[in-house]
């Protein structure tokens, strides 16, 4: 992060495919908003890539455009995804581009119910539904390292190798440790003690053991966060028979995406989720965790609250906690008024209207 004290935040902005552009403007206009009300500067820098640049252009993300990233205070990403497009090129240009290429190895997916009537669960409300996955963001499953052989043949092989390093485990191990003690202390005393769910597969996988030995080495600096291990088909049965169980999570990659689409669906659908692609103290990238959704795309329907979400965790990151408060308060307050029937398309408030009811909220 760059920025001199006094100077305005640079802020890279990459709408990206389908629905993204869209929901990222109204993402944008709640920034607007918030930085007016709080004294804070900025200047966007706007960047091209997507799926319908690569069809127009050829061009995927340069080297020396990662480069200049890493100069930025943040990057907020709307989507990435094209039907004409091969499955997973741009994503794994741009998305991964963003986390590989800023090393941005704490991917942060907040899990929360603002009220009843958006949870698909029975007898689960807001008290029930409160935790955060911290899904591993450089490494398993991800890494790129495989490949196939005789393609289209019934002889083919398939590979793929899972990474698990020492220290990309740690660090963010250490990081989930560290968040549930803070997420104690903000509930203060008398709220629920401190809790880490570790969630791997060491039972079929055995290298994933990694995990085990080296939560229960950092976790024995925290005696104040319970801990507990998880395999992940049983995180799936809990998520929704016993999400209370739940405040904090920290899992391997591949897991941390497939757990997160089931609690967005928790707190009331892919519209709402937002993450935060972090690298402690460095250029990090926010973004809602939906698709591009092209069905969507240009209908001014999609929800833009993950978007909005995203830039609340944006501000909060680069230190602004103040704003990002209010943009979270704005959102809680605006769910819980009974006003937004659904968080998908079919809420009957159109994108814009929901980015002005969001505003309207902020005051
Ligand atoms: C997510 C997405 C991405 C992922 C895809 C688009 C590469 O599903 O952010 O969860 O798998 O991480
Ligand atoms: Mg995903």
């Amino acid at each position: 992060m760059a920025r001199a004290p006094g100077q305005p935040y640079r802020i890279g902005v990459l709408g990206g495919d389908g629905i993204g552009p869209e929901v990222l403007d109204q993402g944008l206009r709640v920034l607007d908003a918030v930085a007016a009300q709080e004294g804070i500067q900025y200047e966007r820098v706007d960047y091209p890539y997507s799926g319908a640049y690569y069809l127009e252009t050829g061009k995927l993300v340069p080297p020396e455009v990662i480069e200049e990233w890493r100069g930025l205070d943040a990057v907020l990403l709307g989507a990435i995804g094209h039907p004409d497009v091969e499955a997973g090129l741009v994503e794994r240009s741009v998305i991964l581009g963003l986390r590989f290429g800023l090393d941005l190895y704490v991917n942060l997916r907040p899990i929360k119910l603002y009220s009843e009537h958006l949870g698909p669960l029975k007898n689960k409300g807001p008290d029930d539904l409160d935790f955060i996955v911290v899904r591993e963001n450089t490494e398993g499953l991800y890494s790129q390292i495989g490949g196939r052989r005789a393609v289209g043949t019934t002889d083919e092989i398939a590979t793929v190798t899972g990474i698990y390093t020492y220290k990309g485990v740690e660090r963010v191990i250490r990081y989930a440790f560290e968040l549930a003690r803070k997420r104690a202390a903000a509930r203060g005393p008398g709220g629920r003690p401190a809790r880490l769910t570790l969630v791997d597969k060491a039972n079929a996988i055995r290298p994933h053991q990694i995990w085990r030995d080296i939560f229960a080495k950092v976790g024995a600096e925290f005696p104040d966060v319970e801990q507990e291990g998880a395999y992940v088909d049983a995180c799936c049965m809990w998520m929704i028979k016993n999400p209370e169980w739940f405040d904090v999570i920290v899992t391997t990659n591949l897991f941390g995406d497939i757990i997160t689409d089931l609690g967005a669906m928790l707190q009331g659908g892919m519209g709402i989720a937002a993450s935060g692609n972090i690298h402690p103290g460095k250029t990090s990238m926010f973004e809602p965790i939906h698709g591009s959704a092209p069905k969507h795309a240009g209908k001014n329907v999609a929800c833009p609250i993950g978007a909005i979400m995203a830039v609340g965790m944006m501000l909060d990151h680069v230190g602004e906690e103040k704003a990002a408060k209010k943009v979270d308060d704005a959102v809680a307050r605006l769910l819980q008024s009974g006003r937004v029937p659904s968080l998908d398309a079919r809420s009957g408030i159109s994108t814009s209207a929901m980015g002005d009811m969001v505003l309207e909220e902020l005051g």
